[in-house]
């Protein structure tokens, strides 16, 4: 059942609003199971590795799987995917990150987040993140604008690339010398580059103006999916990573804020979403 599922009729606003109010509920209790796993990181508890710097710990299952057996129950037509239990392809698509920035997690930084997004036909009609460390949900539904613990975010007014703070995330998914490449780009560009180890809450960061870019040259949808429609619904303007494969395989992703991402783009050599959204 894993084929690409073909388009199915829209859901109704009603149908809309129940999911989305769901997926807030999910957020808060997943992060609950999360904070409980954080307790134990700060106690010492084992990590363990998926490959070179990918770490998983005993919480990524358990939050996920609490997710999806909450779904499941709820809307059993819908599909799912998830980082940790696989695919469940459907026009209807829950897009699910039980814990990005696992690193994190792992060491016990509180800067991590629970991430969940709702795909329709391809395109994204709510999504949210919560960090439960920092008691901080930001939830978007398109055409809606984006919020942090239900007040109106904005992406950065930034244009000067001198002050511009870019956010740069890679993974062995990628060639090192294609980001050492891109790193001395942007850093040509004057821009202070960082690493925080969570892309979820990074490109959450561009919508909220705590940041002002963030790039990745490859990602997975659940990493990034909720971020994205964040950041577009905050004013930030993107890639179209939803083209092609994007949903199955993953693609670059790039996320800015207006007044700087034309030169972002040109320094990552990820083109923007034509038109501009
Ligand atoms: C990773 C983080 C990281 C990004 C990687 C992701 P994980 O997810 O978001 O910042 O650079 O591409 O795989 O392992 O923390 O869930
Ligand atoms: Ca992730």
């Amino acid at each position: 059942m894993n084929e690409r599922p073909a388009l199915s009729p829209e859901l109704n606003r009603d149908e809309i609003e129940a999911r989305a109010q769901f997926c807030r509920g999910l957020l808060a209790s997943a992060g609950s199971i999360a904070m409980e796993g954080f307790r134990q990181m700060e106690a010492g508890a084992p990590i363990e590795i998926k490959g070179p710097q990918d770490f998983i710990t005993e919480y990524d299952a358990r939050v996920e799987t609490h997710i999806r057996e909450h779904l499941a129950e709820a809307f059993p037509g819908d599909g799912f995917l998830g980082e940790e239990t696989g695919a469940q392809f459907a026009p209807r698509l829950w897009v699910v990150d039980p814990i990005d920035g696992t690193a994190n997690f792992a060491r016990a930084i509180p800067h991590f987040a629970v991430s969940i997004a709702f795909v329709e036909n391809n395109r994204i009609l709510f999504g949210g993140l919560h960090n439960p460390a920092l008691d901080e949900t930001y939830f978007a539904q398109v055409g809606k604008g984006a919020c942090r613990n239900g007040r109106p975010i904005r992406a950065a007014a930034t244009k000067q690339l001198d002050r511009a703070s870019v956010e740069l995330g890679w993974s062995s998914r990628i060639d090192n010398t294609v980001y050492l490449d891109r790193l001395a780009r942007l850093l040509d560009l004057g821009t202070n580059v960082r690493r925080a180890s969570s892309g979820a809450l990074a490109i959450a960061y561009v919508a909220d103006g705590r940041s002002d870019a963030y790039a990745e040259l490859h990602i997975n949808a659940w990493d990034c999916l909720a971020g994205l429609l964040l950041a577009r619904e905050a004013g930030a303007i993107a890639n179209d990573y939803l083209a092609g494969e994007g949903l199955y395989t993953g693609n670059p992703i790039l996320v800015a804020a207006p007044g700087i991402a034309d030169a972002v783009s040109r320094a990552t050599s990820i083109p923007l979403a034509s038109p501009l959204r």
